[in-house]
């Protein structure tokens, strides 16, 4: 359990459905504590979400994705070694100095839109408990009001309309929680949290009965994937103090969620988008060459090499 023993309510409104009360969503939530083990020795010295694809940490973009869905404030839930993502988004008056001197201001109008993209803050998790204690951390940040939950490893690419703003629509018709997926192999679903729903709502949105942290592929209770958005309201915090270590000994967020099933509306919803697993090789390499093939300045070029190459 994380936070305090605070068990208020939460068996005497068993299947008595609390409604949610909409509200709008300006706050996100981007988890950077993990320590990258997959991606040794890149992740030895710089953290996991500062690789860039192409010539941009990935934590950019999912700062941007969530940004151009209208939220105003990021929380990272940091650790002792991610200083250099909070420089990141920080003003640079070195470089700045620097650029100005070679006459290079375009550059420098480049470097303050990053750190002016919203207001950035953060806190740290002083010890790796797993994903629902990070989440646990942005309490007080999130006060009374819903929030969006990114994952710094799942990049998700959609021209049209961004992840993040798909699960803020799909809120906005249905408040509750909301959870992006999307369907995987019975291969892969031991990755990742499953859903198992009862109905449709509508086109791509499902009503969640239950979840399931990385089950075994036999016991996957569907094939559909949690994959690193959620939109998540005040009460996850009230079913994280309740909740036990999980899957791999930690505190896992889907375990909070499956909690709150019976009580507040909780839904799937298959969100539309090419999504990369940027903490795998192989999908940060697909991330790599699809995003280089959509850039103007290299895609005439960096084909005709691919080409070549096959
Ligand atoms: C986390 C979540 C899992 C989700 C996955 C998506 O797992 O716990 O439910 O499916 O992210 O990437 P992790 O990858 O941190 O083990």
């Amino acid at each position: 359990m994380v936070g305090g023993n605070n068990h208020t309510g939460i068996k005497s409104r068993m299947f008595i459905k609390r409604r949610i009360k909409k509200k709008k969503i300006t706050k996100a939530v981007i988890p950077v504590a993990g320590l990258g083990t997959r991606f040794l020795p890149a992740t030895k010295a710089t953290p996991k979400e500062m690789l860039t694809i192409v010539d941009t940490p990935a934590i950019e973009y999912i700062v941007r994705e969530a940004v151009e869905s209208g939220i105003t404030d990021i929380l990272f839930i940091t650790s002792r070694t991610k200083h250099v993502l909070e420089n990141h988004f920080d003003i640079n008056p070195e470089l700045e100095y620097s650029l100005k001197k070679s006459g290079k201001e375009e550059q420098i109008e480049k470097l303050r839109e990053i750190s002016s993209l919203c207001r950035f803050h953060y806190i740290r998790q002083q010890e790796p408990k797993g994903l629902g204690h990070a989440i646990y951390h942005a309490k007080v940040f999130a006060g009374n009001d819903p929030f969006v939950v990114l994952l710094g490893d799942d990049l998700v690419y959609n021209k049209e309309k961004p992840c993040t703003k798909q699960l803020i629509d799909v809120y906005e018709k249905h408040p509750g929680i909301v959870i992006g997926v999307q369907t995987v192999s019975n291969e892969d679903i031991s990755k990742y949290g499953a859903l198992k729903y009862n109905c449709s709502v509508e086109d791509r949105i499902y009503k969640v009965s239950d979840l399931v942290e990385k089950p075994k592929k036999e016991e996957a209770p569907s094939n559909m994937a949690i994959l690193g958005r959620y939109i998540l309201t005040p009460e996850i915090f009230e079913a994280l103090e309740n909740t036990k270590p999980g899957a791999g000994g930690e505190i896992q967020l889907t375990d909070a969620i499956k909690m709150l099933c019976n009580k507040i509306d909780v839904y799937g919803y298959d969100f539309i988008g090419r999504r990369y697993d940027t903490g795998n090789k192989l999908g940060y390499l697909e991330a790599v060459v699809d995003y280089a093939l959509r850039r103007d300045d290299l895609k005439d070029e960096f084909l005709k090499f691919l080409k070549e190459k096959i």
